[in-house]
């Protein structure tokens, strides 16, 4: 029996590969870090700046943060290929680094549990297969959301919006203890960058938490939740299969390289700073805004509760920042003083991990595009990029061990936005 259903899953594992979408150059092989490191560079004045970019432009080195200032390190990903030319243009320039990660794919492989047999227990057990001690597939979160609305009718819809480039659902859950849907609201969503794990996890627990914790049920007194844990699921599904480091989308892009950066595809200031019209880029802004599939669903169901939204929360990591636009340039809202007065009480309640509170294109860079200028741009006057855990050591690979203590440090913050929007008129 065991060994038909594997068989059976490897095979349908085996069409949808053989079915999804090609490329000219289709290469869907299982992309290997081995070798691969993770370094983190120090700059301490502009030279070193200057000479860092230098070296980033010869090398085409992909970026996994940026320095802030000077003195706040730049964390590089370094192909073994460049590892020994590269030590010896750093101790020439003397320029501080550190070896964060030795080797990529070993840290890869020892992130996330082995849980094969785990899961058939807990399907057995629960109907679903979710739980916060490893990283999930899209099929098991899709089937927790389900188990969710059929189990807690009068509490959870599960609204799908639209459907990925490759055909996935794109699901949003309501959560409301009231069917008429006029409380003001609060969005949050995770997983538009595939590789940030940590983002889909957090979002489904705060979904966990609010529908199946009957002492959270004074979070739902007077607010309504629309959470969506997987806003670019294909992409989150070739981190799971193909390559762990995939950030964008998967769409077709006419050239050999496919997807664009969603979170520099949304409607405002588009295409500006901090942004690529290289289709082989990281930050990719697509062929125009909206282009994408997924953030076109998103945004045309947001634009249809703008006046019921009044906080915006989008997940990401990792840096341990909560952001404030604009992103798109140094450029701070009329309102901002609230903005931040807001975001340092929610930053208050972390115990655990430290947040850094500010203006995100004055902390970090500027890039424009991004879905949480556009929530603050349609009049969503509380809208935020959060980065989780963590602020380096690991980077994008959280080994899945620290997802609980990420998850539980986070959610007492929400009580902040709660109380925040709980009285506004909608
Ligand atoms: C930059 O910092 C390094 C290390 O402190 C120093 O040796 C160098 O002279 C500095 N360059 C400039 C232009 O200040
Ligand atoms: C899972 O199994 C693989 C292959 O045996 C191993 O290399 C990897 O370290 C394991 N991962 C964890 C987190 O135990
Ligand atoms: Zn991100």
């Amino acid at each position: 029996m065991t060994l038909l259903l594997a068989i059976a899953v490897f095979s349908c594992v085996f069409v949808v590969c053989q079915t999804a979408p090609q490329d000219q150059s289709w290469t869907e092989d299982v992309v290997s870090y081995s070798g691969f490191q993770l370094w983190s560079a120090t700059p301490r004045n502009k030279t070193e700046r200057e000479f860092l970019l230098k070296i980033r432009q010869d090398y085409e080195l992909e970026v996994w943060r940026e320095s802030r200032s000077d003195n706040s390190p730049v964390d590089l990903l370094i192909s073994p290929d460049f590892q020994t030319e590269l030590k010896l243009r750093l101790a020439d320039a003397q320029i501080p680094y550190e070896v964060k990660i030795a080797d990529m794919q070993t840290e890869i492989n020892n992130e996330n549990p082995n849980i094969t047999d785990s899961g058939t227990e807990f399907e057995n057990r629960f109907s679903h297969k979710m739980d916060w001690n490893s990283y999930h597939r899209v099929d098991d979160i899709y089937g927790y959301l389900n188990y969710l609305a059929d189990t807690y009718p009068r509490l959870v819809q599960l609204v799908s919006i639209g459907s990925s480039y490759e055909g996935r659902p794109l699901y949003v859950v309501r959560i409301s203890s009231s069917s008429s849907g006029t409380k003001p609201a609060i969005w949050i969503d995770g997983g538009i960058h595939a590789r940030e794990w940590i983002s889909p996890a957090v979002a489904t627990y705060i979904i966990q938490q609010l529908v199946e914790v009957a002492d959270n049920e004074r979070l739902l007194r007077n607010v309504d939740w629309y959470i969506m844990p997987v806003m670019n699921p294909d992409g989150y599904e070739y981190t799971h299969v193909n390559n762990r480091l995939w950030r964008k989308t998967r769409s077709m892009t006419g050239s050999r390289c496919r997807g664009a950066d969603p979170n520099r595809n949304f409607g405002y200031e588009w295409g500006g700073k901090g942004t690529s019209r290289d289709k082989c880029s990281e930050i990719y802004h697509g062929a125009n805004a909206f282009s994408e599939p997924e953030t076109r669903a998103v945004s045309n169901f947001i634009s249809g509760k703008a006046n019921q939204i009044k906080v915006y929360l989008t997940l990401h990591s990792y840096g341990q920042y909560l952001l404030i636009p604009w992103g798109y340039a140094v450029k701070f809202p009329a309102d901002y003083d609230e903005m931040l007065d807001l975001a340092k009480a929610a930053a208050s309640k972390f115990r655990r991990y430290k947040y850094t509170v500010g203006n995100s294109a004055d902390l970090l860079y500027p890039a424009a595009g991004g879905s949480d200028d556009w929530a603050k741009s349609i009049g969503i006057k509380y809208s935020y990029t959060v980065e989780l855990a963590d602020t380096g050591r690991h980077g994008f690979i959280l080994p899945a061990s620290f997802i609980q203590p990420v998850c539980e440090d986070f959610f007492p913050a929400l009580e902040v936005f709660v109380d925040k929007v709980a009285t506004v008129k909608v």
